[in-house]
């Protein structure tokens, strides 16, 4: 994919997108505490989105203790925040092109392990710039963590978004690898460093509520077809099951999901089942520097 530069209207309408991600973030990320429900939450932070006349490029992830990604509650999900640490990321789009935040809210006393994936976060934009190779970002993510004495989750990377698209290049690496790509002007970028205190590795857990269009294609079974036709109105970005009208559409994504029309998102946990932070900003690539165009809700943002 080429990036020219982006013309005002794209610029204008990630902005928008930013902006409105920021206002859910700072409401919501003060109602994650010990007994509210989850669902509450997600589905708070999802109507302001859309209320705000914005769309979501995801459903809200809300990635607890060892998870560190892709969780979200089920239909009915009735399980409330306890005494725990919560990743909080969310993405809007305005007109296909996304903002993509994430907080870390910790109930557990770990306030050191937030810090560190939120100061390796600042470290990787002060680094970030038209022309910066990739592995000089993750460079700087990895030597703040593990001068806080954690380790970067070092399997999962910052990426780039597109229109419509909530994950694509250049892949953003958490650790300082010898990769020459270069960030050009014109990308939107995701940086999302991850700190644990276990051994830095996440793997595919059993729970999966997030999904996506893969490959529209046609398929026999009824029941499935009208699923589908509800799935396509997600314009190819990732969706959660209980977005769908009915709780009856888990057997129709199980039979999509076989037959490879749309995609699972696993939830990732880390591998020693360790805390998880994370800290997340889209930065805009410029001729000569970058926008954060999700400023606004880490402490270092002003
Ligand atoms: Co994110």
């Amino acid at each position: 994919m080429s990036h020219g530069p982006l013309d005002d209207d794209a610029v204008e309408s990630y902005r928008e997108a930013g902006a409105v991600l920021v206002e859910a973030m700072n409401e919501a990320r003060s109602m994650v505490e010990p007994g509210r429900s989850q669902l509450e939450v997600a589905e708070w932070v999802e109507d302001f989105v859309r209320e705000s006349g914005a769309g979501l490029a995801f459903p809200v992830n809300l990635s607890v203790d060892a998870e560190a990604s892709h969780a979200t509650p089920s239909r009915d999900d009735e399980t409330e925040f306890g005494e725990e640490m919560v990743c909080l990321d969310v993405g809007v789009h305005v007109d296909g092109y996304i903002a993509d935040a994430a907080v870390t809210v910790d109930h557990t006393g770990s306030v050191e392990l937030v810090e560190a994936a939120e100061m390796a976060l600042e470290a990787a934009i002060d680094e970030a710039g038209p022309g910066v190779e990739v592995g000089v970002v993750g460079k700087a993510i990895e030597d703040v963590i593990r001068g806080y004495g954690y380790t970067p989750v070092l399997n999962l990377s910052g990426h780039g978004v597109e229109r419509y698209d909530a994950h694509t290049g250049p892949n953003v690496p958490n650790r300082g690898v010898d990769r020459s790509v270069e960030l050009q002007p014109g990308q939107a970028v995701a940086i999302e460093p991850f700190a644990t205190d276990g051994r830095g590795k996440v793997g595919e857990g059993t729970d999966e509520e997030i999904f996506e269009l893969e490959r529209d294609k046609s398929v026999r079974d009824r029941r499935a077809r009208q699923v589908l036709e509800e799935i396509r109105e997600f314009d190819d970005l990732p969706f959660a099951a209980r977005w769908l009208p009915d709780d009856r559409a888990g057997m129709a994504l199980r039979r999509l999901k076989q037959a490879n029309v749309i995609k699972g998102y696993p939830v990732l946990k880390e591998a020693d089942d360790a805390l998880v932070s994370q800290a997340e900003h889209t930065l805009l690539i410029t001729d000569d520097g970058v926008e954060v165009t999700t400023a606004g809700i880490h402490g270092f943002d002003d």
